[in-house]
């Protein structure tokens, strides 16, 4: 008897019918819990979302593009809401060709919510963690290129016919009013090619943080910070200190990963210590401190990780000794790293790292983001052991005069009176 080209004999054949069968069953329920899922972050930080969806094994990457991971999970769960260094996830709903620029084709993208199979949607959604019902619709819109029509458009074509699908309420954001709670966060967006829309998992973006009570001007975004905890590999013991800590963003993200380590942070601004302070009440492994990170109060090679964005920025302007002699920022940091620590700093150019290397500061790893409109550079470095440079003699040796050497004099001497952890 023929078997998709092999022959067998009958018993053999209704074995391998049933095994199949098996197979094509689980394959099937495979299929129905799967859940394809989207997670949204900072441009730049796509690689940092691959590597945490893969680290937390919350599912296999099936595409990556601007801003934007996605990824399948054979059963979803409440991990997915545990992404640090996504802006926010979402479950994919439904896809279809994007309708060009005419405002006339508006109507099309009603099809979107006809196509999505919003009971699968809410299973999913309340297995991830999210709710399980539906109240409400409001929908975010986005599109590259030029338009006849304006989000808000496009927003309420697909939420009405959503809203009528589900028999709830339609919050149109045209008005800047708030949804009510509890609505479903819809996200379509408009990539020239295709349509796509997806729903909001958790009830708040990701990237809201529930420690961060207090905030100052130039505040980290969090996923940021926890892109930047994640590259300095800490370790438990170690002593991590971001020496213009702001609010706390880095120190408290760094804790989140490494609860194990202990974390330092300083400021000039009594209003930033007062917000990181807050902020990371009740750790009593994080200590803030009013200190000057041109002559930060730790001894020589007492710090195994840095965690920085230093007041280069167009925010926040260097004080104390930074605004006077910026270049202090590298010789402290070099005298404060362990000969086997690093520093990962966020930057806003690359033009800085020729001093850091003159301090003896080897960036390691570069990377670019694109963080409120503006490149910025999340950068590396590990200290370069110091290395005798031999000296050049006065005069030409002789063939039976050897070349001396001697030591290279230290770049700055080593202060014996720093006050030590
Ligand atoms: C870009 S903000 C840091 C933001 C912080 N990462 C956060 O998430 O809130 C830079 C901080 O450096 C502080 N600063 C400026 N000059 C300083 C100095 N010489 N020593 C210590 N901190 C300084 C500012 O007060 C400001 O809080």
């Amino acid at each position: 008897m023929p078997f998709r080209g092999f022959d067998v004999g009958e018993e053999q054949h209704h074995a391998l019918s049933r095994a199949l069968s098996h197979s094509a069953s689980r394959r099937l329920r495979r299929l129905v819990t799967a859940a394809r899922l989207v997670a949204r972050c900072v441009r730049g930080l796509e690689p940092a979302v691959v590597g945490e969806i893969l680290q937390l094994g919350l599912g296999t990457i099936t595409g990556m593009g601007h801003r934007e991971v996605r990824f399948r999970t054979p059963r979803p769960d409440p991990g997915v809401v545990g992404l640090r260094t996504a802006d926010d996830v979402f479950l994919f709903a439904a896809q279809v060709p994007d309708i060009g620029s005419a405002r006339t084709a508006i109507d099309a993208l009603a099809e979107l919510a006809d196509r999505a199979d919003t009971d699968t949607l809410l299973r999913h959604r309340r297995r991830c963690g999210g709710s399980g019902e539906w109240t409400g619709v409001e929908v975010s819109a986005s599109f590259l290129g030029r338009r006849n029509f304006n989000r808000y458009d496009a927003e309420d074509a697909v939420g009405r016919a959503l809203a009528r699908k589900l028999g709830v309420g339609y919050h149109s954001r045209r008005g800047d009013a708030p949804p009510p709670p509890g609505h479903s966060a819809w996200r379509l967006s408009l990539d020239g090619t295709h349509a796509t829309l997806m729903l909001r998992i958790f009830e708040r973006p990701l990237h809201r943080r529930a420690y961060k009570s207090r905030t100052i001007p130039g505040t980290l975004h969090p996923p940021v910070a926890a892109a930047m905890a994640r590259l300095a590999d800490i370790r438990p013991g170690h002593a991590v200190l971001d020496p213009c800590c702001g609010a706390g963003t880095l120190l408290l993200e760094g804790r989140r990963l490494h609860p194990q380590a202990r974390f330092q942070g300083f400021d000039l601004n009594p209003d930033a210590i007062g917000a990181a302070r807050a902020n990371a009440a009740g750790l009593s492994d994080v200590a803030i401190e009013a200190a000057d990170a041109g002559d930060m109060p730790v001894g020589d090679a007492s710090i195994d990780r840095v965690l920085c964005n230093p007041p280069w920025g167009t925010q926040v302007a260097p004080g104390g000794l930074l605004g006077r002699r910026p270049s202090r920022w590298w010789s402290e940091l070099r005298r404060v790293l362990t000969p086997d620590g690093s520093a990962v700093l966020l930057l806003p150019d690359t033009g800085d790292l020729t001093t850091a290397i003159q301090h003896r500061l080897i960036p390691v790893h570069v990377q670019q983001l694109r963080l409120s409109g503006l490149q910025s550079y999340i950068v590396r470095l590990t200290p370069r052991p110091h290395q005798p440079q031999p000296v050049f003699p006065r005069r030409r040796p002789t063939a039976d005069q050897p070349v001396s050497m001697s030591p290279e004099a230290p770049l700055r001497r080593q202060s014996g009176s720093r006050r030590r952890r």
